[in-house]
């Protein structure tokens, strides 16, 4: 009556994708533990994370499972946060991903992945506000998705075996809301040409992914919609994203809502490179970055 399940981080968007595109990353990890207690919902976390369930993405996704599936007792949630919370890591998807798992074994449910990443989905809702299924339908089904919604069906993809990426995580304050107040500067109304070069370079991503090129991918990492609105909100991207691109990655982008940075290659060998060059772009606005070499 205990279930442990990992799930990974995830990068979301990948520059033109925004909403749409999920792609799972092995930087890091989150690991959910659930057990059947008498009753309520309890949440043990060594992580500075809400535990309050109606404000905790596991807890919501527990919550809803257990009004969905007429399930009585209780259950503890115990969660061991690897992954960073408001980086743009999907680290609220995540747990939310691991949990629904978890809750789908430990009751011998076995859904379909449309309706775990639905359910992670509305766990979700505690950190964003809003749902948004790209970061969890990563997280639960790994590799690259493109996510349907209306009704919710996700797309997975899997991808080239030498795609890599390395992720600089600025060790900068975040606002509590973070996903929400980067989601408020995003404009309401496009230019219909901007929508045409974000279209395109979306459809030339999924290309990519199903050819398995990654240099298609890379390349394609182009956003002329989100990223300026939300680049100012972190300190030195401009400089980080030159530096890389010199540094010979294909593309850079915002991970997620930010303020990660995510570079891709099909190098291992440049990837030390654009690392190093990544921390000097945010050393030059006088903030520290962690970086992670990592692959889908
Ligand atoms: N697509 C979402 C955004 C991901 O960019 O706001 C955030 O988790």
């Amino acid at each position: 009556s205990k279930v442990t399940v990992k799930a990974p981080s995830s990068t979301a968007n990948l520059g033109p994708g925004f909403d749409v595109f999920g792609l799972a990353l092995d930087a890091f990890y989150d690991t959910v533990t659930l057990t059947k207690i008498k009753n309520g919902i309890k949440i043990i976390t060594d992580d500075n994370i809400p535990t309050n369930p109606e404000k905790n993405t596991a807890g919501l996704v527990v919550k809803n499972m257990m009004k969905k599936f007429k399930i009585k007792g209780g259950i503890e949630i115990k969660i061991k946060k690897g992954i960073p919370a408001g980086y743009g890591m999907g680290s609220s998807a995540a747990s939310a991903a691991a949990t629904a798992v978890a809750f789908d074994k430990l009751f011998g449910l076995k859904l379909d992945g449309n309706s775990l990443v639905e359910f992670a989905g509305s766990g979700e809702k505690a950190s964003a506000g809003t749902v948004h299924y790209d970061n969890v339908a990563a997280s639960v089904l790994g590799g690259f998705v493109i996510v349907r919604t209306n009704p919710l069906d996700v797309i997975r993809i899997d991808p080239p075996s030498n795609l890599r990426m390395c992720v600089a995580v600025p060790t900068i304050n975040v606002p509590k809301k973070k996903t929400k107040v980067s989601r408020g500067v995003i404009p309401k109304k496009i230019k219909l040409s901007d929508s045409i070069l974000n279209l395109s370079n979306a459809a030339a991503i999924v290309v990519g992914f199903m050819k398995k090129d990654s240099e298609i991918i890379g390349n394609s990492i182009k956003d002329v919609i989100v990223e300026p609105a939300r680049q100012h909100m972190i300190p030195g991207f401009i400089k980080v994203k030159e530096n890389a691109i010199k540094a010979g990655a294909l593309g850079v982008t915002i991970s997620g809502a930010g303020p990660s940075v995510i570079a891709f290659s099909k190098s291992s060998a440049d990837l030390k490179k654009i690392s190093l060059s990544m921390t000097k772009g945010f050393t030059s606005a006088n903030t520290k970055c962690q970086t992670v070499i990592c692959k889908p």
